[in-house]
């Protein structure tokens, strides 16, 4: 598998690192336009690879597309990141265009090429990825979903005070600090339901702390966060290069799905080497199903911006 990843920045790293630790990709290429950043990461990046026992190959280029020809998946984590105080939405004029003329770009050298957007704010960033390319909607993967179940499971096994192994859980809806709809009632440690456990008003605080857990790190940082976002992604691109038919929360474009269509949003889907293999629809509480449909429209309001 030949995995491109655009953009050097500290999430686009992260992606590569995890992939290429993960040694599941014959090949990856990471894209900066900054020059010799790529190169550099990419160099950095090789010469861990007696150290960390992984053969997979990586190359950076300064914006040279023709190097990603015959790529099976690409990776858009390019544009600016949030500072301290910003939401995600606050990005979308820099970062649509960029994300409109990156997906171009990657497709023209690999036409069957799936596609996983990570640049913010990602559900907007997804549905203009399928508004620019017309691709088949199996082939733009949006990913937050999958960032945010993990947040969600640290905080659910901080709060039962176990080991995160113990957790299922997942937050599906918009990749925002008020689109977030973590499945708290689904939530389960070792198939017990996490309410067997944990008070009404902790439930609560593990909600609201997984729906600002970005902005959380960003306060802290400076930036947005690049660890979890890239272990996320490599799983993603893992589930792919596998055919393994993991179900993952991911940003997928509805058709009636859901009850809601012309929107991408955070919905249980199957990966496989089709990429988005099957959304799942799931029964939702009445509550949850609120919650989404509130979700929809906030990323709605964010899509009209475009
Ligand atoms: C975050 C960015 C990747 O949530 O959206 O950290």
């Amino acid at each position: 598998m030949k995995v491109t990843v655009v953009g050097a920045g500290a999430v686009g790293a992260s992606c590569a690192e995890y992939i290429a630790i993960k040694d599941f990709a014959d090949e990856i290429v990471i894209v900066d336009i900054k020059e010799g950043f790529a190169e550099g990461k990419a160099m950095d990046l090789m010469q861990t690879a007696s150290l960390n026992g992984f053969d997979s190959t990586i190359t950076g280029t300064t914006n040279d597309y023709s190097k990603t020809a015959g790529s099976d998946v690409a990776v858009i984590t390019s544009g600016i990141p949030r500072k301290p105080g910003m939401t995600r939405e606050e990005l979308i004029g820099i970062n649509a265009g960029i994300v409109k003329t990156v997906s171009e770009n990657l497709i023209k050298y690999s036409p069957n090429v799936i596609l996983i957007v990570v640049s913010n704010p990602m559900d907007t960033m997804a549905y203009l990825a399928h508004k620019a390319t017309g691709l088949p909607k199996n082939r733009i993967i949006g990913m937050g979903g999958a960032l945010d179940s993990a947040r969600f499971k640290y905080r659910l096994a901080e709060a039962l005070d176990c080991p995160q192994s113990d957790i299922s859980a997942m937050v599906i809806g918009g990749h925002s600090d008020t689109g977030m709809v973590p499945l708290i009632e689904k939530a389960v440690r070792n198939s017990v339901p996490v309410s067997e456990f944990l008070s009404a008003e902790k439930m609560a605080e593990v909600v609201e702390a997984t729906k600002v857990g970005g902005a959380t790190l960003t306060k802290l940082l400076g930036t947005s966060a690049w660890y979890a976002p890239g272990a996320a992604v490599s799983e993603l691109v893992r589930a792919i290069a596998l055919d393994s038919k993991k179900m993952f929360p991911c940003s997928a474009l509805l058709e009636g799905e859901y009850g809601l269509s012309d929107i991408s949003l955070g919905v249980p889907c199957v990966l496989g080497k089709n990429g988005i293999e099957k959304i799942v629809e799931i029964e939702l509480s009445a509550a949850e199903k609120a919650k989404m449909m509130e979700s929809a429209e906030g990323v709605k309001a964010v899509n009209a911006l475009l």
